[in-house]
């Protein structure tokens, strides 16, 4: 398949293969940087991006010996104003995530300092470009791309020339740093960052890009025109810049979007599908008027071929999308059902109307909230609860000195507290407990009673801050220990991968592995998006019609979630409650369906299953990413599959 309009190397792997090339790369650079009698130079990022990298690096550090004494860093930016310990800074985040646990010496790491006098930002900034050219320059720069398309912090506007200087930060970006800030308003308005010129002069550069929220800014930073406005657009100029993205990243690229335009396709049953959807939304015609002159114009005379003409080809997609439709008659009835929701509200937010429907089958269903959601609940509300606690107790005299000292504690501490701060235990605690009430009184709506509802509070979670640990040993188990006790026919996941903190990724990574030693009989995989999407009609499965009453029901649910309501801490780029979201959503995929040429149904969820029976794998789990990625027989024609080694030489 010709992949005519990229216009960058790319390769597209998994996340951890794309750690695992770029760490081995370094490693190559610092023995041979050492052997040729110098030192390698390295050019480093921040962000969610590159911890795989930092972590595959340190376990080679650890358990292989890679030597870093005489590797020299750069970074490449640091918010201003900033501390070098604040819980936000650059300095900090590398320390933590790599500096300390590898053999760096301390004068050879540069981070760009946000606590230099704005007087003297200009000359410090000339100074650091002054410095990363005394070191001899960088071997490789690991960037990873914001949605506004910037590389650093080089948001829109950064010119071609621009070199190391304090920047505004877009409000785009701002809002993405949000959440790591508790709240838009405490990210810094500037920054200082490496300027395109330096990047443009490392000699190598990877970019790295993951998850589904960055796949429209990949598509328009590889296949667009060179835009002042998107800085990755420049790297399209760099003799030796590669794209590492991930299948979520990479799904709007029209290799694997609409790879049709661009060439032949082995056709599949699935391909077929997605094409004739795609040519109806097009043309803007229904599938069962969709003709032969259609087809012909935009690049489908393969597949008209296949088929003759279009008469056949539009019935049997119609058919096959009508399959997919299943009202409650035609959903499990009667089966043990686990549903996984990785926040407390996940269950309702993406599959509130199914668990209705489930429930109303009489199916033995279990809610397991993977996590509990406190870092999102705001203290407010626990202020707001403690003095209830307070008043409950003085109506009742419950004089108990621990529960008195309890709220007690609970008030001071937020009365003290910093932005940002770690909670203390029992604030922690209480934000739980507020989650939790909300998830029951939930799935309440739905008549279903507390003791369906398990909280199993993983390990991984617990950190109080945004970002989480990686999933260890004792998540498995615990999620392992409740497949063993339910036995469940049937499983409901969150298959999205871009939530913003990377939660719903990791919880779905819990229950891989734990199926994986699952001893019962391998359950039916159903997976619904999380609250941020929507399967598309084509990758979808199953298609479940929600009646007017049926989608208010949901939204009731949702409301129960009190905590979330009006304004979530972490809203995401969408200003809108979760509620909202949920009616435009699941509204919006019944009109796509109408204009197909299918019945027309009031609202509609999403499913996507997998019925092989086969235990999950990586390989079996239809993020976007693996559903857009083609099968065994079609591997993607990667322009940049060659490692960042190859393209040296
Ligand atoms: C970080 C940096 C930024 C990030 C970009 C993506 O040092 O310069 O350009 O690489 O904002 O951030 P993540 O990886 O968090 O999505």
């Amino acid at each position: 398949m010709a992949s005519s309009k990229e216009r960058v190397p790319i390769v597209i792997v998994e996340y951890d293969d794309i750690s695992r090339t770029i760490a081995q790369r370094i490693a190559e650079i610092i023995k041979e940087r050492r052997a040729a009698g110098g030192h390698a130079v390295l050019g480093l990022a921040t962000g969610s991006t590159p911890i795989g990298i930092y972590r595959e690096l340190i376990r080679m550090h650890l358990d292989e010996g890679l030597d870093f004494s005489d590797v020299v860093t750069f970074n490449l930016d640091e918010y201003y104003p900033m501390t070098s310990d604040s819980i936000h800074s650059y300095h900090r985040y590398m320390r933590e995530n790599l500096f300390s646990h590898i053999n760096v010496k301390p004068e050879n790491i540069h981070v760009p300092r946000g606590d230099v006098p704005r007087a003297d930002v200009d000359e410090y900034a000339e100074q650091y470009e002054a410095a990363i050219r005394d070191s001899g320059g960088i071997d490789l720069q690991i960037l990873g791309i914001g949605k506004t398309g910037h590389i650093g912090f080089n948001e829109p506007g950064s010119g071609v020339e621009s070199r190391t200087r304090r920047i505004s930060l877009d409000t785009i970006t701002r809002r993405d740093a949000a959440a790591d800030f508790f709240g838009e308003d405490n990210v810094p308005t500037e920054a200082i960052t490496m300027g395109v010129a330096t990047i443009m002069e490392a000699r190598e550069v990877a970019l790295v890009a993951t998850g589904e929220h960055k796949a429209a800014i990949v598509c328009r930073a590889v296949e667009g025109e060179p835009d002042p406005d998107i800085a990755a657009t420049y790297l399209q100029q760099h003799e030796n810049a590669v794209f590492y993205l991930d299948f979520a990243a990479a799904a709007d690229l029209t290799r694997l979007r609409t790879p049709w335009v661009i060439g032949e396709v082995k056709w599949t049953r699935e391909k077929e599908t997605e094409a004739v959807i795609w040519l109806s939304e097009t043309t803007g015609k229904s599938v069962l008027k969709l003709d032969a002159h259609d087809y012909r114009e935009h690049h489908l005379s393969s597949l008209l071929a296949r088929y003759g003409s279009a008469g056949p080809l539009n019935g049997a997609v119609f058919n096959a999308l009508i399959s997919k439709v299943r009202g409650r008659s035609k959903l499990p009835a009667g089966k043990r059902v686990v549903v996984f929701s990785p926040h407390p509200d996940d269950d309702v937010i993406s599959m509130g109307g199914m668990l209705n429907k489930l429930h109303q089958n009489k199916n033995d269903i279990v809610v397991a909230y993977q996590t509990s959601g406190n870092i999102a609940v705001f203290d407010h509300e626990v202020r707001r609860y403690a003095d209830f606690l307070r008043r409950y107790g003085s109506d009742f005299d419950i004089t108990d000195s621990s529960y008195v000292s309890l709220i007690d504690d609970v008030e001071s501490f937020l009365r003290k507290k910093k932005t940002g701060e770690i909670d203390a235990f029992p604030v922690q605690v209480m934000k739980r407990a507020i989650r939790e009430a909300e998830a029951v009184s939930g799935i309440e709506t739905f008549g279903m009673s507390k003791s369906q509802a398990r909280f199993l509070n993983l390990p991984f979670y617990q950190t109080g801050k945004v970002r989480k640990d990686p999933i260890g040993p004792e998540d498995v188990r615990i999620v392992h220990d409740l497949l063993e006790e339910h036995k469940p026919e049937l499983v409901f996941v969150a298959g999205d991968l871009s939530d913003p903190h990377g939660t719903h990724r990791m919880c779905l990574e819990a229950v891989v592995a734990a199926l994986a030693d699952y001893t019962g009989p391998a359950p039916e995989m159903w997976y619904y998006r999380g609250a941020w999407q929507e399967w598309t009609i084509a990758e979808a499965d199953v298609l479940v019609p929600l009646s007017e009453e049926e989608l208010r029901a949901k939204i009731q649910a949702i409301f129960k979630h009190q905590s979330q309501k009006d304004r979530a801490p972490f809203p995401g780029q969408d200003d809108r409650e979760f509620w909202q979201r949920v009616e435009e959503r699941n509204r919006s995929t019944a009109q796509r369906v109408d204009r197909l040429g299918l019945p027309e149904y009031f609202a509609m969820e999403a499913y996507v299953v997998r019925r092989e029976g086969a235990p999950v794998d990586r390989e079996t789990v239809p993020t976007s990413t693996l559903r857009v990625m083609v099968g065994p027989e079609e591997e993607p024609k990667v322009r940049g599959r060659r490692s960042v080694r190859a393209k040296r030489g």
